[in-house]
């Protein structure tokens, strides 16, 4: 197996890989936002200071109209500054623009906006539920069979309700932007997961032809779902360029991430199983209801996972959302099966110990050979090896009741990982010079995941040279575009683009294995060749059920006096497709790993109820899993090679390893304690 170095690690480590606000403007006005400190209502007035340095303050009164949008691209389909109706606190109501960013943030302090009166908002769980139309992942309901009939039928049922917590993405890269006109052409330097969805976005906004938007971001410094979609911050900044004439900077502040690059909304999800005393599942209900923006019903589609994971006669999902005065919610670090998967896992541990089988078993006796739902044939699934070997490299066998050291209660816990295996459009350029060297060009971004890495090794295998060869320019909206680099989708969908490319060069070449391409393309008397290449999910999509899979397996040390978590050692393995790139894969599914553990025992943001308002805005009250927290993390993967899913034959990973982790901890913890915590993340006083 493949196992390189990223070629873009020494340009990081020396500081010379360039995010968006690290690019030099000549001339750049600094912008500073405004933003409303009530969850609802009008603004009435704005008090525009008269302070050093400022060129401009835009509001709804001069920034020009801009052209509706739906979400996505939109991060919500409301445009910041379009009207003076406030639907969350933090929501843009003015940009001031200045000679420094000093200034620009004095200036923005200064700025007094009077509101019409507010109302408390409604609180998640005491409002109407409301059944959104087309979900963003799949539909709102799913039915097969008849449950009640087969829990009437079961000789046990579980049924309980769970709950996860509202979660920011908190990347360490706050999400920036630089923007300016050259006439009616816009440039934008910006973080953003997909280049291509920004473009969109600009083009549509500004009413211009998407040609004239040209959007740079190379490198992302994180992004987990929050620059995936475009929010208000990159439509201001070049809405504030288009009004002063001049190049904007805007650089969000950690405390507006909080509201304003979406966030995991709440959930609450009820669970029922219905088995036969043997363990065979005869039904599965599960009912999931998230909180959402009242600009767009966005619903977190926790229940995919439930449809196409055990084998069952019988099963019924169903999403509603509850339409809230907050910020709106977005696709976060392992959206949908994240949240979805702890309340089904947790429930399959709690049927486990109603018929006193071993988890792992009740989950090998419902292993589905074909998808459940819709009867399709898997891509592959080797899920019954990953139970398999996690369990033999976890030592599972010697798992015991009542274990314990000293006052460490000690308990494992295991849980299925699965998560979409989704594609989408993607191209590449590849140039083949006469000197050897080879280009290959991608509107990419590198996020921190290695697919500059994975890029090197798919045209090095295809064109028979070296990957040190290959050289990755990615991250302009002018190169071939890649859909985005999110849903974990770029391993499967961009190897496919950057593999058929180089076999078209391959083919103009007329090269055989073996042949040096430099001789060719000299041989050819050219200075270079090059060729484009493409792929988009295909037919196969709707013929295969295409899932990545997984099981994990943890062990926890509870204090029995003090409540306190730790967790020593997760072991994960993986039915991932191909692993194109073994040092990457290993890392992208350490660090899942980790933010599974922020998932179950420590991210949570609170509201404040009678504002509306995310309590924490940094990172000391917002907390996420540190070096300390981490114990030994043993991650592998099943030999697999998915060409149903890519031609490059790779499903996908990120994600994957964020999912499975939050209940194997929970059921982890209930093995230690007896305590069966349904509400994420685990806190002490869950436990005392
Ligand atoms: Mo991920 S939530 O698709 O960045």
């Amino acid at each position: 197996m493949t196992s390189l170095l990223r070629p873009d690690g020494p340009a990081k480590l020396t500081g010379t890989a360039t995010y968006a606000a690290d690019t030099r403007i000549p001339d750049v006005l600094y912008a500073a936002l405004v933003t409303s400190t009530v969850p609802n209502g009008q603004v009435v007035a704005i008090d525009k200071p008269d302070a050093p340095g400022v060129v401009a303050v835009i509001d709804h009164t001069n920034v020009g109209t801009l052209t509706p949008l739906p979400s996505p691209p939109l991060g919500h389909s409301m445009i910041p500054l379009q009207t003076t109706e406030i639907h969350y606190d933090g929501q843009p109501v003015a940009v001031v623009l200045a000679e420094t960013l000093e200034q620009a943030q004095h200036a923005a302090a200064l700025t007094s906006v009077t509101y019409s009166d507010t109302s408390p908002p409604p609180i998640f769980g005491r409002t109407e539920q409301i059944a959104p139309g087309a979900g963003l992942f799949k539909a709102p309901t799913d039915k097969k069979g008849d449950v009640d009939a087969g829990l009437a039928s079961a000789d046990k049922t579980v049924h309980g309700t769970y709950t996860t917590a509202d979660r920011h993405h908190s990347p360490i890269e706050p999400s920036a932007t630089i923007a300016w006109w050259e006439g009616d052409q816009l440039t934008v330097h910006t973080s953003a997961q997909s280049s291509q969805l920004a473009q969109t976005a600009l083009a549509g906004l500004f009413q211009i032809p998407r040609e004239h938007v040209r959007v740079v971001c190379a490198y992302v410094g994180g992004g987990f779902g929050a620059k995936g979609y475009v929010w208000p911050h990159l439509i201001l900044a070049a809405a504030a360029a288009k009004v002063s004439g001049r190049a904007v900077k805007l650089v969000m502040t950690r405390a507006q991430m909080f509201s304003l690059a979406g966030h995991q909304p709440i959930t609450s999800q009820t669970v029922t199983l219905g088995a036969t005393a043997d363990g065979k599942l005869t039904a599965i209900r599960h009912l999931s209801v998230n909180a959402a923006a009242r600009v767009d019903a966005f619903v977190e589609s926790t229940t995919g996972a439930t449809t196409w994971l055990y084998d069952s006669p019988n099963i019924e999902t169903d999403l509603k959302v509850e339409a809230l005065d907050k910020p709106q919610p977005t696709p976060m670090r392992a959206p949908a099966e994240g949240p979805g998967l702890f309340p089904l896992e947790s429930a399959m541990d709690e049927l486990a110990v109603e018929l006193g089988i071993d988890p792992v078993e009740l989950r090998l006796r419902n292993e589905a050979s074909v998808d459940p739902l819709t009867g399709k044939p898997f891509s592959s699934r080797k899920l019954v090896q990953c139970l398999t070997e996690g369990a033999e490299r976890f030592g599972w066998a010697d798992r015991e009741p009542g274990m314990r050291e000293g006052n460490w209660r000690i308990g494992w816990g295991m849980a299925v990982a699965t998560f979409g295996a989704y594609q989408a459009p993607s191209a590449a350029r590849v140039r083949v010079d006469s000197d050897g060297h080879v280009v290959v060009e991608t509107d990419m971004q590198e996020i921190g995941s290695g697919l500059p890495a994975m890029v090197q090794i798919i045209a090095a295998e295809t064109l028979g040279c070296a990957p040190s060869d290959v050289e990755v320019q990615h991250g302009d909206s002018s190169y071939p575009p890649h859909t985005g680099t999110f849903g974990s989708l770029s391993s499967g969908s961009l190897s496919a683009a950057v593999q058929n490319a180089a076999s078209s060069v391959m083919e103009k070449l007329q090269a055989q294995p073996g042949d040096s391409l430099a001789d060719l393309v000299d041989a050819a008397g050219l200075e270079f060749v090059e060729s484009e290449g493409s792929w988009a999910p295909d037919q196969r999509g709707d013929d295969y059920s295409i899932k990545s899979f997984g099981a994990v397996f943890a062990e926890v040390r509870v204090d029995a006096d003090l409540g306190l978590v730790r967790v020593p050692r997760i072991v994960g393995v993986y039915s991932a497709g191909r692993i194109i790139n073994q040092m990457a894969a290993h890392s992208q599914m350490t660090g899942g790993i980790i933010w599974g553990y922020g998932q179950a025992l420590l991210e949570r943001s609170v509201m404040e109820p009678n504002l509306g308002r995310f309590l924490s805005r940094n990172l000391a009250g917002y907390v996420v899993p540190v070096n300390a927290d981490i114990g030994d993390i043993d991650v592998s993967f099943v030999e697999e090679d998915d060409r149903i899913a890519s031609p490059s034959g790779a499903r996908g990973i990120g994600e994957l390893g964020a999912c499975g982790v939050g209940p194997a901890i929970a059921n982890a913890v209930f093995h230690a304690t007896g305590k069966r915590v349904r509400s994420l993340p685990i806190r002490v006083h869950d436990l005392l």
